[in-house]
């Protein structure tokens, strides 16, 4: 295989149609996103418009809300808390399923499912996985048949969308479920690991109290968001390999056709030439934008304006509330696993939460 390892290659790599996210020569049927125009330019124009920024912003307040309302019973629990468990993943799991149309009784059966069906990637194998993608299976085909026969406007959230028949043609359940089902998956521990990274940041390095006490709080946490999403590549959200679908002329190289070409986004977004000391975190520095962390070209994160809402809203809602947090072991300590998708995540993040006292700083 070839492996780019610049910035720009790698962008190039990612924006260039040449390059099939399938190895030439199998066309398996496949009801996913995750395939070649012109299936991949239908799909995807079939869920594109609910993840605009303009749809987007909309579920700012009542991710906002989700975010405090997980946070505030928090100081009441005696004892290290969770803060995956009870803030990261449920905040991230309710904000998909509030976009997808899941009704509020059902996220946390949702969650257990998506759960089940991540495990750890020693275990994928195994029953677990499958019994949960069957249960979650089972639950989205009776939610779309139990949506069927609602009316609901069709800006309302997305199974409202794909059930709104816009020129006479209806999607197929098949196409319908798969998209749905896809969603949790593409979007949960991603966001969630997010998330875990802003603990890190927030609880370790002082961040908590920079953010709290800037004169341009928001500005600034906008830049915090967009580095951790420079610092989590590697861990989330890795590209696909892709496979030249033609013999690829690239500088005095050919990549012949059929071979296949990684294109790491955490190569991209460590390139010292674009990154200056790279391994820092560093929210002011000027670059900041030019991250890559949710692709580049046709196939760029799908959910990418949800994901980094949900992480403003998350940010907001830690700096905004009077809590202060301990973490109950250096961020070192912290065992991570990965699922069977390559997804990187810290077991648990345990943490004493207090309403007074001081942050601590560990590791
Ligand atoms: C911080 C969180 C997230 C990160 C870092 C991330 C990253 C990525 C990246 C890098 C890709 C492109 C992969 C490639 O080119 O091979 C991608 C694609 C995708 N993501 Fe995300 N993602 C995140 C959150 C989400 C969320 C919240 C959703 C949906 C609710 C989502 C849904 C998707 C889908 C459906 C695709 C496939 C798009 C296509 O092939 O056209 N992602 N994501």
């Amino acid at each position: 295989m070839w492996l780019m390892t610049r910035y720009e290659d790698i962008r190039s790599v990612l924006a260039d149609v040449s390059f099939s996210v399938s190895p030439v020569g199998t066309s398996e049927a496949n009801d996913s996103i995750f395939q070649d125009p012109p299936e991949h330019t239908r799909l995807r124009g079939l869920v594109a418009g609910p993840f605009t920024p303009r749809r987007i912003e909309p579920y700012r307040a009542a991710i906002d809300a989700m975010a405090k309302a997980l946070l505030e019973p928090l100081a009441r629990v005696s004892g290290p808390i969770d803060l995956m468990e009870r803030f990261a993943r449920p905040l991230t799991m309710n904000a998909i399923c509030e976009v997808v149309g899941v009704p509020a009784a059902d996220r946390e059966l949702v969650r257990r499912l998506t759960d089940q069906l991540l495990v750890p990637s020693s275990e994928a194998e195994g029953a677990v996985a499958f019994g949960g993608w069957l249960e979650l299976n089972g639950y989205v085909t009776s939610l779309i048949a139990r949506r069927r026969g609602e009316h609901r406007e069709p800006d309302s959230d997305l199974i409202a969308h794909l059930l709104c028949d816009k020129d006479g043609s209806t999607v197929p359940d098949v196409e319908l479920t798969t998209m749905v089902l896809g969603l949790p998956i593409a979007g949960y521990v991603s966001t969630a690991n997010a998330i875990a990274l802003a603990f890190r940041y927030l609880l370790t390095d002082g961040w908590l109290e920079t953010l709290r006490t800037a004169p341009d709080s928001p500005r600034l946490q906008a830049l915090f968001v967009e580095e951790l999403l420079r610092m989590q590549s590697g861990d989330n959200g890795e590209s696909m390999p892709r496979f030249a679908s033609v013999d690829v002329q690239w500088g005095d190289t050919t990549i012949p056709k059929g071979e296949m070409v990684v294109a790491p986004l955490v190569a991209a977004n460590r390139d010292d030439t674009v990154f200056p000391d790279p391994d820092t975190f560093d929210p002011h520095r000027p670059s900041s934008a030019k991250h890559i962390g949710f692709g580049v070209g046709i196939h760029r994160c799908l959910g990418a304006n949800l994901a980094r809402l949900e992480l403003q809203c998350a940010v907001a809602a830690l700096v905004n509330s009077t809590l202060c947090f301990e973490l109950a072991e250096d961020w070192a300590a912290i065992s991570w696993s990965s699922n069977m998708f390559g997804d990187r995540y810290p077991d648990r993040v345990l943490a004493s939460v207090t309403t007074e006292g001081t942050v601590h700083r560990a590791g």
